[in-house]
């Protein structure tokens, strides 16, 4: 029997009730497929915020480090401000354990109807580069109160972690369609942009049967909308993908149904499996919140756990969330484990080492 250890974090808001909706499924389904899924939860969040002024231990990350995988709901609450909540549990997580890649399918179900009465089905990987870029820690604010008040952050793209997102995307690419799309806004005024496009091109260059498109984020937006069913793979920079996979869940049906994985591809690090939904206070604890996103992830999380077949139940028996895997048999390899290969020892590096709040 394969035993896993899985750290569970309910967090705030509805993700208190998609977590054991979905744990629910992952223990039928674990039962059925003879796996042992030990769950350790953690009362972490901004009802831990409010009892200990802080959103998880001061050694959180450590006793996170021993499991094989997290199960994360939502963070954020009304009660605590936004940057106290998820620079004090989500983003630490993500960056400490190099979690960065956050994959995001989008893809039409069974039985919802999208909004757009899509004309064919929607199939698409959006690879979100989870590290750096608009989400730096460079900057701050000065001058609080003064008419010359100002806000600075600094975009960071290091080669170092737009090479590995670009290296993910196009390997998934090339098991699937071979078109990648990299979601860009390098006409002449995000001056960051052209370094992105330019190392996108060089690390999808040693991919000979992928083709990459470098589509500007405002285009690609009406192209999402539009003609959804001709996007393959999507790479993107941290914010802009955080915002055409919201897009892109609500272009399939809602964006209670969309799973992410914020994913260590060398597995030195648990990576962390989470909706890509919040924890809609509008909601929380009215009996309304949609749990697939949740129970999708988990079965992103045993996919990567190493048991691709367990996200497919014996028929009649209980199925857990749609399969994101090809239609086609050839292109049918598990979409999580694209590996960065070891023999690169350039991926495996801590991404800009030096950053620091500036400001106070
Ligand atoms: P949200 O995703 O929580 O909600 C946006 C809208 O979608 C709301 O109307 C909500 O009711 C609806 N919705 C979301 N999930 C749903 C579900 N499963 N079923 C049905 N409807 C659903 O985004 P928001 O309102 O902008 O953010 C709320 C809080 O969540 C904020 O504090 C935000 O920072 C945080 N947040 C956290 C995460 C995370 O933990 N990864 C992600 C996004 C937002
Ligand atoms: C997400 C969320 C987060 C992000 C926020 C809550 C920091 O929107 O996971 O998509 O932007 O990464
Ligand atoms: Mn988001």
């Amino acid at each position: 029997m394969s035993t896993h250890s899985i750290a569970v974090i309910a967090g705030d808001g509805i993700g208190k009730e998609v977590v054991p909706a979905a744990i629910e499924c992952l223990e039928r389904i674990a039962s059925i497929h003879g796996l042992d899924l030990a769950f350790t939860f953690f009362d972490w969040g901004s009802d831990y915020y409010g009892r200990h002024g802080r959103m998880m231990p001061v050694d959180g990350i450590e006793q996170l480090a021993k499991h094989d995988a997290i199960f994360l709901g939502a963070v954020g609450s009304p009660e605590v401000p936004d940057t106290e909540s998820l620079w004090g549990l989500l983003i630490p997580i993500r960056r400490e354990f190099q979690q960065y890649i956050n994959l995001r399918p989008v893809k039409t179900l069974d039985g919802v109807s999208s909004p757009l009465e899509a004309k064919n089905p929607i199939d698409i990987l959006i690879v979100r580069e989870n590290n750096e870029g608009e989400y730096s820690e460079v900057g701050g604010r000065m001058y609080r109160g003064l008419p010359h008040e100002t806000a600075v952050q600094e975009t960071i793209f290091t080669r170092l972690g737009v090479s590995r997102a670009a290296h993910f995307a196009a390997g998934l690419a090339a098991s699937r369609q071979g078109r990648l799309t990299s979601a860009t806004k390098s006409n002449g005024i995000i001056h960051t942009m052209p370094f992105w496009d330019e190392v996108v091109a060089e690390t999808v260059r040693q991919y000979p049967g992928v083709s990459v498109t470098h589509e500007l984020v405002d285009a690609l937006a009406a192209h999402l909308v539009l003609k959804p069913w001709t996007l393959d793979v999507i790479v993107a920079s941290n914010l802009l993908g955080d915002i055409l996979s919201d897009l892109g869940s609500s272009v399939t049906g809602s964006i209670g149904l969309a799973p992410s994985a914020n994913l260590n591809p060398e597995g030195d690090f648990p990576s962390l499996f989470e909706p890509v939904h919040g924890s809609a206070p509008d909601i929380a604890g009215k009996g309304l919140a949609n749990p697939v996103g949740q129970i999708w992830s988990g079965a992103m999380m045993l996919e990567h756990l190493g048991h691709p077949r367990s996200r497919r139940a014996p028929a009649g028996r209980v199925r857990i969330g749609p399969s994101c895997r090809s239609r086609h048999p050839r292109r049918r390899r598990n979409l999580l484990h694209v590996r960065i290969h070891r023999s690169r020892p350039d991926l495996h590096q801590r991404p800009h080492p030096g950053h620091s709040m500036t400001t106070a």
